[in-house]
């Protein structure tokens, strides 16, 4: 969706600031001059007890004295609530009394039945709740003080309800306030059953409302407290509200906890995440009735860069664990990782921190274990490798699951981290077991096996970020598309995906370039990053070939800009592409040796001419754009077609 023109500023003249933040925060009233629109309090985003962050209601910008946080209404939101730039556009909209741009009718059909859908699930959440108060709710009560342990606080925070066994008592309350059969069913909080009789699908079920990651409602979990039940848990149906695949419980509160820096703990059900926040993890989520998603790790991916996944420790929990290592190695990207928790016992998080509170269950969470060492424990656990047969075998299915990591850089750090244990159990292990007189054996996979090892992919930024020093035409092609970028901001937002996703060759770059994904949407997003950074830009325009680039000349407009920008983001795509494939040759050539070897190299060879033909090409074929900038129609195909072959939307790798 866009934005009509000065949407923004509008908003952001209705918004007052101060209102805004005072929401989050505590002012220091001797401080803080309101009269004067100037307000100081303690930093929402960083612990102090001194009022250091300050806001100016007349500039609409605050900025914290203690950690340099600082933007406007919109950063505000966005940081504190967690949530995309449009969200809080959103979020702040409605607080202004402003309507969002109209979508196109179908759409807003939809949207109008969404509401509709939505309304119908609040009302059934307030009457299940309202239910658990009654006296048909007393054998639920008692279940959730005395087998669960929950306050009625908590049954408060969660919106726990109860749905009575009276099949028909919610049907006659959703008709009551309006609701046509249909949307009831629709909705999946009433099913038909096969003679036609429309039924409380959830009945006689302790409920746990199920809400997007906005909050709204849109289905229900229930609890049978039956243990012959058919089903311990039933989850609504697939509706046009729920997709479950696609949501997670607890998404919002865990996106805002996550925000303020708790870990964020992957757990498997409604129990698990409640007991889990009650004890203070507050940033906990789990799927919704079925195993974890490749869309649901997305998300989770999108609110912690290494999420944490509760496991319970028997075997069921562990393959649980290696289905989503197998569903995660395609998906690894830099900087994002997976760490595996595993519960002692056959415990879940519900049961430990009952059996034992808190501190039991941040131990649990403090030994665990970095992806790699679940997927070589998953090919040594209890075997032998006496033989060089057996470690030959070894070595190949380690291969094979090492392939499967899309990203080169990262699929590197796997095979040294492998090649490490593997050295632990050939090397070390294997001079003891000779001592010993037995052979080297895998170590089995248990809860504090190992002491806490670094975060899994701390290394994996710094390396790609050295490998790329060794790059300077792509430091040269990355420092003109930022001074362009910085010349143009309104352009920003056309590549916004491509450059979140680039991996800068310096820290400046990085730098420059995160400052202008946050100030993109505001007026003076030049300033403000000269502002934050004056060095760092001042080193960029130094460069020469900013100096020179055609689309920073007094004449170039935004449109020629635009599609330089394109230019030189697809001939960086294209030299990183190449200097992966290199880097796949080396890891190959270094220790995982293959066929495909002498393939990639001169696939390698192949992009890496491509690249280099593009700058390098005579100006024989330039044209004057009718702004009287000179640009070479050969360069500009040749990008195009380039372009043409990367997929901006994965990230820019495309693997032959
Ligand atoms: P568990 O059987 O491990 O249940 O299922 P639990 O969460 O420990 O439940 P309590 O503690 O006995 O109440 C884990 C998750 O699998 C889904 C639910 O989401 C549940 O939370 N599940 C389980 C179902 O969808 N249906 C079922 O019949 C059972
Ligand atoms: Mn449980």
């Amino acid at each position: 969706m866009s934005l009509p023109p000065g949407f923004l500023d509008e908003l952001r003249t209705r918004v007052t600031l101060s209102s805004v933040v005072g929401r989050k925060v505590t002012w220091d009233m001797r401080k803080s001059n309101m009269a004067k629109g100037d307000f100081w309090a303690p930093c929402p985003f960083h612990q102090e007890k001194s009022a250091s962050f300050h806001v100016d209601d007349r500039k609409g910008f605050y900025y914290c004295f203690g950690c340099h946080a600082k933007g406007d209404a919109l950063g505000f939101v966005k940081e504190v609530e967690n949530l995309s730039f449009m969200e809080a556009v959103e979020v702040l909209a409605r607080e202004a009394g402003m309507q969002m741009p109209a979508r196109d009718p179908q759409a807003a059909e939809r949207a109008d039945r969404r509401t509709e859908l939505q309304q119908v699930m609040e009302e059934a959440v307030r009457f299940y709740r309202l239910q658990l108060k009654t006296a048909a709710g007393a054998q639920a009560r008692s279940y959730l003080t005395q087998k669960r342990r929950l306050s009625e606080a908590a049954w408060e925070r969660w919106e726990i309800g109860w749905a009575p066994d009276n099949a028909q008592a919610v049907i006659e309350a959703l008709a009551q306030k309006g609701f046509s059969q249909d949307l009831m069913i629709a909705s999946g909080v009433v099913a038909r059953s096969d003679s036609g009789r429309l039924y409380d699908r959830f009945h006689s079920r302790i409920i746990f409302p199920i809400r997007d990651a906005r909050g709204r409602a849109i289905s229900l979990g229930g609890r049978s407290l039956d243990p012959n039940a058919r089903a311990k848990y039933l989850n609504g149906p697939e509706t046009e509200l729920f997709d479950k695949g696609r949501n997670l419980f607890n998404h919002a509160p865990a996106r805002e906890a996550a925000g303020k820096g708790k870990p964020l703990i992957v757990a498997e059900g409604y129990m698990d995440v409640i007991a889990l926040s009650e004890a203070g993890f507050t940033a906990a989520v789990a799927p919704l009735g079925t195993a974890v998603t490749e869309d649901q790790l997305r998300l989770i991916w999108r609110i912690s860069d290494e999420p944490l996944i509760a496991l319970d420790g028997d075997t069921a929990g562990i393959r649980a664990g290696l289905r989503v290592v197998d569903l995660a190695l395609p998906l690894l990207e830099a900087g994002k990782g997976l760490r595996f928790a595993l519960l002692p016992g056959g415990q879940d998080p519900d049961d430990l921190i009952k059996a034992e509170g808190a501190p039991a269950m941040q131990a649990v969470l403090d030994t665990a274990q970095p992806m790699v060492r679940l997927l070589w424990q998953r090919e040594t656990e209890g075997r032998d490798f006496d033989s060089p047969e057996r470690r030959a075998a070894l070595d190949k299915t380690l291969r094979a699951a090492l392939k499967r990591i899309a990203d080169p850089s990262i699929r590197a750090h796997y095979g040294e981290a492998i090649k490490e244990l593997r050295q632990e159990l050939f090397g070390a292990n294997r001079r003891a077991a000779a001592l010993r007189g037995t052979s080297p054996r895998g170590q089995g996979f248990r809860p504090g096996r190992f002491a806490p090892p670094a975060p899994a992919l701390a290394s994996t930024r710094a390396s790609v970020l050295a490998t790329s020093a060794r790059a300077p035409e792509e430091s040269l092609r990355e420092a003109v598309i930022l001074a362009v970028l910085l010349r143009f901001p309104e352009l920003v937002t056309r590549f916004e995906s491509a450059l979140e996703r680039l991996e800068l060759t310096s820290e400046d770059h990085t730098r420059l370039r995160n400052l202008l994904l946050t100030h993109a949407h505001t007026a003076d997003c030049a300033d403000l990053v000269a502002a934050d950074s004056p060095a760092a830009l001042d080193r960029l325009q130094a460069n020469p070939h900013v100096r020179i680039a055609p689309a920073l000349q007094p004449r170039a407009d935004a449109e020629f800009a635009a599609a330089c920008v394109e230019t030189d983001l697809a001939s960086l795509l294209a030299l990183r592409a190449h200097r992966n494939e290199l880097a796949e040759a080396e890891e190959d050539v270094a220790h995982l040796a293959d066929e495909g070897l002498t393939w990639r190299l001169s696939k390698a060879a192949e992009a890496r001419h491509a690249a280099a033909r593009g700058p390098q090409e005579q100006k024989s074929e330039g044209l004057i754009a009718p702004n009287g900038v000179e640009l070479d129609r050969a360069e500009l195909e040749r990008a195009r077609r380039l372009r043409d072959s990367i997929d901006f939307s994965k990230g820019g790798r495309n693997r032959p």
